[in-house]
């Protein structure tokens, strides 16, 4: 098969939710439509559960958990899916959003009765940075909810973005009938089955078809042809290339626990869902059917056993075709590496690879040479682009507490910073180490990994800062004054970009109209928006 066809093959996606809302058990029913588990039950939950939120350990478990089902790889309708695993835990967001920026498209959870939380926003909002084309599954239909049209305008108020059902329940909670499927006019009927697949789908002619109101009963056929008739004045018709485009999202509804509607969602996933499409660099757009092999580093994750250093970097690619002990250039060392074992993943599987295509993701042992965001490429320079780092919301000071391992602890936060566990900033005078994070969980795993993986012992004092901007401008003259002004708030990133540590809300807004001429950046995203303005 030529690179042509193993394009068009792939869909790589990830699945995003508030947590609780059903991720994990969509993914597991995914992969047992897709033939990659047998039986229920056999995707361990990788969440890491709340009430285990200062146990140690219990995250490296869960992290370790989530190493091997970080990839999910399977084969559906001819398609080769791969999905791409988020963490559940909100401490862990920042992980989740750059996996986005490897991802083509994205399929939404909502929870029927819970409608759009506050993760959900979040998340969105990352999507709709970058125009990721989103499907969105309201899941827990056979539990008492909303209803379906108030959630459908929330989903429209709060995430910025149209909707268009493609499916319509009949009924909810206790009445929840089924679903009728306005795209295949056929009727799907509800019997709840959590462990198999189980189907009952019912053709009908359209919705005049007596057959309706006999499987159905009159009344709800009734409010079924009101319903349909509504949405069909209301919403345009579903339109292919505004859902790849961001601007829409056809929404199906359904309960993932019951094995019901996720076949609809996956057989509308392949029709409609994107192969690899092209991606910026800093210099030129890159389009994946082009010969030549390029990717870049989303994710890294540290050896479980402290004892080995070395880390999994793994590889979006992008274009061409990935060769096992190949030389590729790192661009940013300028260096030629090879890889004498990468790995790809089945569901929980690792295996060695010869060879990868685009729109698939490996894993690359790393001995500390990776950052997130580096580019490999057959030696062309240039650097993949729209990798962010997002603004941490909790900061802290480190401080190190044996003087006498400086030096690994100048090492130690400096590759865990670069593994994406946080953000470190650093503040003048005395280049004050300013840690900042989403999570509490963070500065807990920071603290254990110096220890362990560096022997340096650390301390973490508390910084009443709001947030982080990045700065830009283009009036130097008043940016330097912005920076003498503000002293004690001014921290510069890793890349020495200067950023306005905000001690609040308040402060911000006093900050930005004092400084018309300054733009405040809330992620280092701002990179990409200058070059593309
Ligand atoms: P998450 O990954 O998004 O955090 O959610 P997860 O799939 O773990 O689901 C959260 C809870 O919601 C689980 O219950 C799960 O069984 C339940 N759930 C998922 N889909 C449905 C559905 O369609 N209908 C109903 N009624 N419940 C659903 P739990 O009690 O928290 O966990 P567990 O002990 O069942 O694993």
């Amino acid at each position: 098969m030529g690179l042509q066809e193993e394009i068009h093959k792939r869909k790589t996606f990830a699945i995003i939710s508030h947590p609780d809302a059903g991720k994990t058990t969509l993914t597991e029913k995914l992969l047992l439509f897709g033939g990659a588990i047998q039986t229920a039950g056999a995707v361990k939950n990788n969440k890491i559960k709340k009430t285990a939120t200062s146990d140690f350990m219990e995250i490296e478990k869960q992290r370790g958990i989530s190493v091997a089902t970080s990839v999910m790889a399977f084969e559906y309708g001819g398609m080769k899916i791969n999905l791409l695993d988020t963490p559940g835990h909100k401490d862990f967001a920042e992980d989740t959003y750059r996996t986005l920026t490897a991802v083509d498209s994205v399929i939404l959870v909502i929870d029927a009765a819970n409608g759009v939380e506050a993760q959900t926003e979040r998340l969105m909002e990352v999507c709709r940075m970058r125009n990721t084309p989103v499907i969105i599954f309201i899941n827990k239909m056979d539990r008492e909810g909303q209803d379906p049209f108030d959630l459908l305008d929330e989903l429209e108020s709060k995430l910025n973005i149209k909707v268009r059902p493609l499916a319509w329940p009949i009924g909810i909670g206790q009445k929840f009938q089924g679903v009728y499927s306005m795209y295949e006019k056929s009727l799907n009927l509800f019997k709840a089955n959590k462990t198999k697949i189980e189907k009952d789908i019912i053709e009908i002619s359209g919705l005049d078809d007596s057959l309706l109101d006999k499987t159905i009963g009159e009344s709800a056929a009734t409010k079924l042809r009101e319903d349909v008739d509504l949405i069909e004045g209301v919403y345009d018709e579903f339109d292919v290339k505004k859902y790849l485009s961001g601007e829409i999202a056809p929404v199906f509804f359904g309960s993932a626990l019951n094995n019901f509607g996720v076949q609809e969602l996956l057989d509308a996933f392949i029709k409609i869902a994107p192969s690899p499409i092209e991606r910026h660099t800093d210099m030129r757009e890159v389009k994946p059917e082009e010969p030549k092999f390029t990717g870049f580093v989303f994710k890294i994750h540290a050896n479980l056993d402290p004892r080995h250093r070395d880390r999994i970097a793994f590889l979006r690619i992008c274009s061409g075709k990935f060769e096992r002990n190949k030389f590729y250039r790192h661009v940013r060392l300028n260096q030629d590496v090879r890889f004498s074992n990468p790995t790809s993943f089945m569901a929980s599987d690792k295996n060695v690879i010869d060879e990868a295509w685009p729109g698939d993701v490996v894993g690359l042992y790393d001995s500390g040479t990776f950052k997130i965001g580096d580019t490999l490429t057959e030696g062309e320079k240039m650097m993949f682009q729209g990798i962010p780092s997002f603004s941490p919301e909790i900061f802290r000071e480190l401080i190190n507490m044996d003087p006498m391992k400086s030096k690994q602890l100048e090492k130690g936060i400096m590759q865990l910073t670069d593994e994406g566990v946080a953000q470190l900033f650093l503040m003048q005078p005395g280049n004050r180490k300013v840690v900042g994070t989403v999570g509490e969980l963070q500065f807990e795993v920071i603290q254990y990994r110096l220890e362990h993986e560096y022997g340096a012992k650390c301390r973490f004092d508390s910084m009443a800062f709001y947030k982080a901007l990045w700065l830009t401008t283009d009036n130097e003259t008043k940016l330097n004054e912005f920076i003498r002004a503000k002293q004690g708030q001014i921290a510069y990133d890793k890349d020495n970009n200067p950023v306005f540590l905000a001690p609040s809300a308040w402060m911000l807004n006093m900050a930005k109209s004092d400084y018309p001429e300054i733009t405040f950046h809330a992620t280092s995203e701002f990179k990409l928006a200058v070059k593309a303005g």
